[in-house]
């Protein structure tokens, strides 16, 4: 007899972003198992009704509303609770707020014997993904942010539109925060295999001009938010390509939340930079050749990093 294997998600806060997750999941077929947590049950019961009727055009998945007792045999416990920005606000004045909420879900996950990889995606999520390590003891490899994945794509997305190429081939990533601090990594950025500042200049592209980009990026979860009173697509479907990742075994380079013990300098903190990433979680941390501009940028988004986080759980 065929066993077919296991895949099992457990998804902890089933607001905008967790409920489009849940799409995403059941729309790729991610998982034979997604199992929804939410503190007011008759949400996930509901989307778990709703998204059980999506499955007959898309993949056998076996969608339930459940409890934390759910999580003891899951590869993967994904977290979007808690608050989400609301317009003008910051993700780091969100820290107290969710740093609570955080801890008591990551407790509850722990005490059922969860040995599957944590994914976090809850505001300021480098913060929360420290925490969630910290609070879990997990090895570091099994706790992942979602980073700065979607402010990449967001990248990708103005920079084919500026070159004029498809965004999946614009190779660049933004590095650090996933907030106000971060920034591109440009000097290592690529486009069909020549460095991005070089294919620029060809097409008359200023780095001015490429500066004004990366700030749009920086704010455009505030354009957003402003809009429409919070994203949810964007990040969703990072989340689902970081679990197709995890699920397929595909070591796959992505930009996520991860812990730095040495890299760039930096040690015992989360924030975005490309990584390998498989059923183990990170393979392995990859250090980008910043320029001398770029380091200051890292070295500073760390600073604001660390300060929120030292006020945040004192
Ligand atoms: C985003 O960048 C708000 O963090 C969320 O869309």
């Amino acid at each position: 007899m065929i066993t077919k294997q296991k895949r099992k998600i457990v998804l902890i806060g089933d607001g905008l972003v967790g409920s489009a997750y849940a799409f995403s999941v059941v729309q790729q077929g991610l998982a034979n198992e997604l199992v929804i947590i939410n503190k007011k049950p008759d949400r996930s019961m509901g989307d778990a009704l709703d998204l059980e009727d999506a499955t007959p055009f898309t993949a056998p998945v076996s969608v339930s509303a459940g409890g934390y007792k759910d999580c003891q045999d899951a590869d993967i416990v994904v977290i979007c609770a808690g608050a989400a920005q609301k317009p003008g606000e910051t993700r780091l004045q969100l820290v107290e707020k969710n740093l609570k909420i955080m801890k008591e879900i990551v407790q509850e996950v722990v005490n059922t014997g969860f040995k599957g990889i944590f994914l976090v995606a809850a505001n300021p999520v480098d913060i929360l993904t420290y925490a969630v390590q910290k609070i879990s003891d997990f090895p570091a490899n099994k706790v992942i942010g979602s980073g700065t994945s979607l402010d990449s794509a967001r990248l990708r997305v103005a920079l084919g539109k500026e070159f004029k190429v498809d965004p999946r081939d614009v190779r660049v990533d933004m590095l650090a925060e996933h907030g106000d601090s971060e920034f591109a990594a440009y000097s290592c950025a690529t486009i069909g295999g020549i460095p991005l500042l070089d294919y620029a200049a060809t097409m008359g592209i200023s780095i001015q001009r490429l500066q004004r980009i990366e700030d749009q990026i920086r704010n455009k979860a505030y354009d957003i938010i402003n809009r429409k009173g919070a994203t949810y697509y964007g990040v969703a479907t990072s989340l689902a390509r970081i679990t197709k990742a995890i699920m397929d075994d595909q070591n796959a380079v992505l930009p996520v939340s991860v812990y730095l013990n040495g890299e760039y300098g930096q040690k015992d903190i989360y924030l975005g930079t490309p990584a390998v990433i498989n059923r183990q979680g990170i393979r392995k941390v990859i250090e980008l050749p910043l320029n001398a501009r770029e380091q200051v940028s890292l070295a500073n988004s760390a600073k604001v990093l660390q300060e929120t986080t030292a006020n945040g759980m004192a």
